[in-house]
This record gives C-alpha cells, structure tokens and sequence, in this order.
C-alpha cells in the first residue's frame, strides 16, 4: 500500500506522517518512510540545489524537472521495491505537490505537468493521499518561526493559488483523497489519519 501526505507548507505533514509510522509499525506491518524531494542519495542532492536561497535564478521549467528526476529516482530505487515487498510506503509529498506548487502555484500548464508526472513515475499512483488542510495564513505564521528554504519565500497569492489547486485536485478524484482539518491538536488529526488507513487496509487490494 502506498500513501502520500500532502499539503501547505507548515501544516504538520511530517510530524503526522511520524505519528502513522510509529503506530504502524506498533501493530507489526512493515513500512517504509520516505520523503520528496530526496529520500535517495541522488534524490537529497537534488533537493540540496531546490532549496538553496542562493539559486534564486531558477527558472519554473528546471524546478519542474528537478523535482521529477528526483521522484523518479526515488521510486525506482526504492518505493517499488518496498511495494513488492508487501511494504506499506509512507511518502511526505509526492506528484500531487508537482501540480499544486509548479501548476497551481507557478501557474505552468496542467496538461504537460501530467505528461512528465506520467514519465517520471511510470504511471505508479498513491492508493490514499491525505491533505492536511490548514489556511495559507495559519501555514506561513507556523513556518516563519523556523528554518526557511528557498520555495518557503512565496506570496500569499502564490500559496492561495496551491490551495485551490488541491481542493480542485481532490475534487477531481475523492475517493483517493482524505481531507484532514489540521487546526486541531496533534492527537486528534493521528486518530483521524488512523481510522483512514485502517479503513484502507482491510479494503480489498486495489489492482495495480
Ligand atoms: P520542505 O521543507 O520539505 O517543505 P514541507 O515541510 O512543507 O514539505 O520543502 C519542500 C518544498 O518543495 C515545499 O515548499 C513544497 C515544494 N515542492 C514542490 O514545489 N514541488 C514538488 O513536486 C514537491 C515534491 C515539493
């Protein structure tokens, strides 16, 4: 099984995506925790040269491309050989962050977006993505408060329009998407990630 967890920056994912995998591996399945961009050699190298504030010269179309060979890296070497272990692979984003930040958000066409998502991940999909939903505002004032990368220093419009483009994502495809309110205190949004992935697990296998 292979879940992804997406959403504004500042709005827990990792520290939740933390929670699932303790609780996971507390009840005996074998999981995999990963991240995007990086989580390969390769993969952390490229994401060292995504968030250097000093490559503000970057243009939307290598950004793009970085991100990709990374996620493409990544799932080669090591999302689908968990997966055909049997794994459950915990993801903190994946291509869902390419159409809200460089779609969305850096307003690159959609169309072609999916074209090289397709390309990169050779057609590999999430089986449940969660969004933890929190307003751009809320995420900004969490994040300022900590360290700051160069895809961190974004206008608000800029993250209004990566919001819209999740609730238009999850729209388009509900039944892979858990909406998670991430306001709430940290226990209740992990009871509530929980009770999806439970519901998830012992629904029959989705053909892949
Ligand atoms: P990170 O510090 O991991 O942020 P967060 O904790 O919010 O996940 O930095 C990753 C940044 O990269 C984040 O701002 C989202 C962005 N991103 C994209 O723009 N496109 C992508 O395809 C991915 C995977 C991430």
């Amino acid at each position: 099984m292979f879940i992804t967890f997406e959403g504004s920056d500042g709005s827990g994912k990792t520290t939740q995506i933390q929670l699932l995998e303790d609780y996971l591996r507390k009840n005996g399945q074998d999981v995999q925790l990963t991240r995007e961009p990086g989580g390969t050699d390769i993969g952390e190298r490229v994401r060292k040269v995504l968030l250097d504030m000093e490559h503000e010269k970057m243009h939307a179309r290598t950004e793009t491309l970085l991100f990709n060979a990374a996620r493409a890296q990544l799932i080669e070497q090591e999302i689908r050989p968990a997966l055909s272990e049997g794994k459950v692979v915990l993801c903190d984003r994946f291509a869902d962050s390419t159409v809200a930040y460089q779609g969305y958000g850096r307003e690159q066409d959609i169309e072609e977006l999916r074209r090289l998502i397709d390309f990169a991940t050779g057609g590999l999909n999430p089986d449940l993505t969660f969004y933890l939903d929190l307003p751009p505002e809320e995420g900004i004032r969490r994040k300022l408060a900590d360290y700051q990368n160069r895809l961190d220093v974004q206008g608000l419009s800029f993250y209004r329009r990566v919001e819209a483009g999740y609730h238009e994502m999850i729209a388009q495809e509900p039944e892979r998407w858990v909406i998670i309110d991430a306001g709430r205190s940290l226990d209740d949004v992990h009871q509530e990630v929980v009770r999806a992935v439970k519901t998830k697990l012992t629904a029959p296998a989705p053909s892949r």
